[in-house]
């Protein structure tokens, strides 16, 4: 694997079994930081203190304009830790967790202390998921119209059946074109207006370009050719309407489509959103359905609402297309040494 995609190729027969606590957290992390975030701005920190890691944001990789209130940054740590713990329990390190350890304005989102493998209690919390870690990836392709199988959505439900959650996985042909159409609506909006567009673009990167974060444009499907312009006339020129146009026409086409909701809307929400969602995402992965992700309108107050009562549901969180297509190449991501801080 290239430079940029080598963190990818991490084997679980690498665990350091007879090494320290401190080498196997830091195994773990590697498996943490190939957790999905919004434009793969991978907006962690984080560090190894005695038997603690914390997971610390990165707020000079917030994005202002397309996350002012850094919900994604929140739900994007979330799957950070979700990764974690999958790790810890599939090692068999017990451990505890902390989110927000230093209360609402504290820059650590979540704080998990270990104890070793010796003296674990391992009952684990979670459906063992780790292999699918490194198979994980969002796929931006148009997927085949075969329905998803019943049993399926039955067990995508199931994995994040926790009080204060619910998904909501809608197959009837109206309900997927009115959310198309909010999807639609909200990228008229957002990348109609110049400085969402421009901040959105500098995540977006050629092909060939050596950067471990962002999004190359092959994610989208661009060529090499193509994605050398891409961040330029992605921000400078309006593209909300073609945007717009191949995702609704991609969604109506998908069998499924998918929103996330919460009874709450708070930072310890979101953090919790995440790690569920990345089970939710893993569990995909290990049924082979795919899934592609829009935060755009639920970041607009009004288009939120909307899509909160066409579900009856309160908050929604993420809006999810599901189907069937052939596997997307993985993304970019920043080794451990390189966001591990003493
Ligand atoms: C909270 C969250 C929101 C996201 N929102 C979008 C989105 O609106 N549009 C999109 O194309 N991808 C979205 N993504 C997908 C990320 O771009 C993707 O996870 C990242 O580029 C890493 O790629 P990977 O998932 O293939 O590992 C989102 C991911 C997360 C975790």
């Amino acid at each position: 694997m290239s430079g940029k995609l080598v963190a990818w190729d991490v084997q679980e027969s690498d665990f350091p079994s007879s090494g320290t606590l401190s080498d196997q957290l830091n195994f773990l992390l590697r498996y943490g930081i190939l957790a999905p975030s919004g434009p793969n701005t991978q907006p962690w920190k984080l560090s190894i203190k005695g038997n603690e890691v914390s997971l610390i944001a990165d707020f000079t990789r917030s994005l202002p304009n397309v996350d002012p209130n850094d919900r994604t940054l929140y739900i994007s740590h979330g799957c950070l830790l979700a990764n974690i713990l999958l790790g810890a329990e599939h090692f068999g390190l017990g451990y505890n967790v902390k989110c927000l350890p230093d209360g609402q304005y504290g820059d650590r989102t979540a704080v998990v202390q270990f104890s070793d493998i010796s003296n674990s209690v391992t009952e684990p919390r979670f459906p063992d998921l780790f292999k699918e870690i490194t198979k994980r990836h969002t796929n931006r392709k148009r997927y085949e119209e075969a329905a998803i199988e019943d049993e399926k959505l039955k067990e995508l439900k199931s994995s994040v059946n926790r009080e204060g959650f619910r998904l909501d996985i809608i197959t009837d042909k109206e309900v997927k074109s009115a959310m198309a159409n909010i999807l639609s609506r909200a990228h008229k909006i957002q990348l109609g207006n110049k400085a969402f567009r421009k901040e959105l673009a500098s995540w977006v990167r050629p092909n060939t370009s050596d950067a471990k974060d962002g999004l190359p444009g092959y994610a989208f499907g661009y060529s090499d050719f193509e994605s050398f312009f891409g961040s330029f006339i992605f921000g400078t020129f309006d593209m909300s309407s073609s945007r717009a146009r191949i995702e609704t026409s991609f969604m109506i086409a998908s069998p499924a489509v998918a929103v996330l909701s919460t009874e709450s809307d708070d930072k310890l929400t979101w953090i919790k959103t995440g790690v569920l969602f990345e089970i939710l995402f893993l569990t995909a992965t290990r049924l082979n359905v795919m899934f592609d992700l829009f935060s755009q309108p639920v970041g607009i107050p009004d288009l939120r609402q909307e899509m909160a009562q066409i579900l009856n549901a309160k908050y929604p969180q993420i809006l999810i297309r599901m189907g069937y297509a052939e596997p997307a190449k993985h993304t970019p991501r920043r080794p451990v040494e390189e966001v591990l801080i003493s």
